[in-house]
């Protein structure tokens, strides 16, 4: 079954939805039982409301088939995915090696707050996957990648660190937020854990929070639901309900984001103001190469890095835009612009160019009128 198929068809069926074809919103804290024998029984029933009900194991079952994952686990956001695995992994002395490119929270969460258990962490640079050796310590719990880095659009070659983590029995992550388990599928490399921000392509209408952990083992499962089971964490079914729905047209939606995507950027290398776009199915992309080995596709969202101006032609680019939004967040079916450079953060090397990046989210709008909008934005530089 092509994931098309999968995403229109899978999650679907339940008796509960007694043949609607979506599932209902089951909202639920207690479940009744008939016997009081049933009470403490151990078996298929569900037991509370935060095992979830229909529609949260519907979302699974289909994140689990684009995953080709062996479980999968609801966040309440994408910054909780990122973050709940790493408590579930690792325990005071441990040490987790970050791509240095990774989402600025779990950088922070890491930093701020898994310090405060006893737990280091440091950093790798995202093209250096070759160095990774040298990086890690005896106490290496995790290494968690992000590819590409959703600022910078830095590629990690996935394989070489998987190679060197199995060797040392350390676990690996990636935020596959970029990849949306459509064009990337890192499980299927050796990647114990594929993380996923829904809240941008699958859930697609920037009106919902929601992550996914996939695990690729029962090992990784079982540290996952135990974790999960003990911290509380739990997705709301309106949210998990939208997010399937968004999930039934993520394909279409991606196969034009991603075409028009391309063509702007293809545009956009040919302006005189940018000095540099970074899109991986350019040629020019210093990890074109890595791209192609590892990826099917790309996504809408993609950066430039413009020729060197002063910050206030900067923001008069993006204030003169009138289709594209000002916004963080991205996925969703509305374009958007942000400048990078005041959360961009580099530990394990510095980022070499000098002009300001500016990342572009690309919705559903037409293309020509997207084009129109730039030209505005960059008649002010
Ligand atoms: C790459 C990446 N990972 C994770 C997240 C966190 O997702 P959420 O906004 O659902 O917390 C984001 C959000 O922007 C992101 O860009």
């Amino acid at each position: 079954m092509s994931d098309h198929t999968k995403i229109t068809h899978l999650g679907r069926g339940d008796p509960s939805a007694e043949g609607a074809i979506n599932p209902p919103i089951q909202r639920a804290s207690t479940i009744l039982f008939d016997r009081a024998e049933d009470l403490y029984a151990t078996g298929p029933k569900r037991h509370y409301g935060t095992q979830g009900m229909t529609v949260h194991d519907s979302l699974c079952a289909v994140f689990c088939e684009l995953e080709q994952a062996n479980s999968v686990i609801l966040a309440n956001s994408g910054l909780t995915a990122c973050t709940l695995p790493l408590l579930a992994i690792c325990a005071a002395g441990d040490h987790v090696l970050l791509s240095d490119n990774i989402y600025g929270p779990t950088r922070r969460f890491c930093e701020g707050h898994l310090s405060r258990f006893g737990v280091e962490t440091s950093y790798f640079d995202p093209g250096a996957a070759d160095d990774i050796e040298t990086l890690v310590k005896d106490n290496t719990k995790a290494i968690f990648m992000e590819s590409p880095g959703s600022l910078t659009m830095e590629f990690t070659d996935i394989t070489a660190v998987v190679e060197v983590a199995k060797r040392r029995k350390i676990w690996t992550l990636i935020d596959n937020t970029w990849g949306a388990a459509w064009f990337l599928k890192p499980l299927t490399m050796g990647v114990d854990f594929s993380i996923q921000a829904a809240t941008k392509y699958p859930c697609g209408h920037s009106d919902v929070l929601l992550g996914t952990i996939a695990a690729g083992s029962k090992e990784g499962s079982k540290l996952l639901a135990s974790y999960n089971r003990a911290s509380g964490n739990f997705t709301a079914p309106d949210d998990a309900w939208l997010v399937l729905r968004g999930l039934r047209t993520m394909g279409t939606r991606l196969e034009r984001q991603e075409r028009v995507a391309l063509n702007i950027a293809k545009w956009l290398s040919k302006r005189s103001e940018v000095a540099l776009v970074l899109h991986p199915a350019l040629p020019e992309h210093p990890d074109h190469e890595l791209w192609k080995r590892d990826f099917s596709g790309s996504s809408g969202l993609f950066s430039l890095v413009l020729h060197p101006v002063e910050e206030p032609k900067v923001l008069a680019f993006l204030n003169a835009l009138k289709i594209f939004g000002l916004g963080f967040s991205w996925g969703g079916y509305e374009s958007l612009a942000v400048h990078c450079d005041p959360q961009l953060v580099r530990t394990a090397g510095s980022w070499h160019h000098t002009g300001p990046l500016i990342r572009l989210s690309i919705g559903l709008e037409d293309e020509t009128d997207l084009i129109d909008d730039l030209t505005r934005g960059l008649a002010q530089l």
